[in-house]
């Protein structure tokens, strides 16, 4: 038994502008069959595309003279903000586009600076830990990322996205599910390799509900490329001949 009593709040921030046509969604929502198979949960899907999101000004009011409060009132983000304070498990859901977060995404992460501490002038940490520190530290939290890619491979890619939630979070306060050739996956209807695929998101859902966490061999096996390098080449290519037709 791990985090607090009763039914578990989870919410689900999808950062993709596809919103429900998602296919990173399509690993999300498997992972959360899987934690539903484990316990009854309360669970919260927030598509940031139909958001009302005002930029950041980069006024730092929200370090300042308001410090923890963003001057900005008048759109989503302080419901988003209360959702976030509210839940026991968050997962950010998003395709990399230019390997970094879709803009959207960004928009909303920079409108919550005010859930950082305050920076005064110290230097990046060395043990990992989140570069400003949490406004709000709750060890009973846990904070994951599930982000889908098409290029064949996620090694080096995603070094910037994890650079980013490591100087957020810290290195260790979260986890992340990172995972290649997901479009074509979803796009190619092969419902026998689709399923298979999403077994182990449902089983790794299932496992992180029991447990409260995930090791990295769960981890590893979710990153994995559901097609050869040279099927998806081919899959690739038929792809785009078809797109052009
Ligand atoms: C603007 C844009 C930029 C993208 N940049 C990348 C990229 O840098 N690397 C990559 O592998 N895929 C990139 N993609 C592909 C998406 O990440 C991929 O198709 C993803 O699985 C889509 O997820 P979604 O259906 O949840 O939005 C990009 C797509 C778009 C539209």
């Amino acid at each position: 038994m791990w985090g607090r009593t009763g039914k578990k709040k989870v919410l689900v921030i999808n950062g993709s502008p596809k919103q429900n046509k998602s296919s990173t969604m399509v690993l999300t929502n498997a992972f959360i069959e899987g934690m539903k198979e484990a316990e009854d949960i309360d669970l919260e899907i927030i598509n940031v595309q139909s958001l009302n999101i005002k930029p950041c000004t980069g006024c730092l009011s929200c370090w300042g003279r308001t410090e923890g409060e963003c001057i900005i009132k008048t759109d989503d983000v302080p419901m988003v903000k209360e959702k976030i304070l509210e839940a026991d498990i968050i997962i950010e859901s998003f395709p990399l586009f230019f390997f970094g977060m879709p803009g959207i995404l960004k928009l909303l992460t920079d409108r919550l600076l005010s859930m950082m501490n305050t920076y005064r002038g110290h230097k990046p940490p060395e043990n990992g830990e989140s570069f400003h520190g949490l406004r709000y530290p709750d060890q009973n939290k846990r904070f994951i990322v599930i982000s889908s890619c098409a290029y064949t491979e996620v090694d080096r890619v995603y070094d910037s996205v994890k650079a980013q939630f490591d100087y957020i979070c810290g290195k260790d306060q979260y986890y992340s599910v990172f995972v290649p050739q997901v479009k074509t996956l979803v796009d190619v209807h092969n419902e026998n390799k689709l399923n298979r695929f999403l077994k182990k998101f449902i089983e790794a859902g299932k496992g992180f509900m029991e447990s409260g966490m995930m090791d990295s061999e769960t981890l590893n096996g979710l990153a994995k490329p559901p097609f050869s390098e040279g099927a998806y080449k081919i899959f690739l290519d038929q792809f785009w001949q078809e797109e052009k037709k």
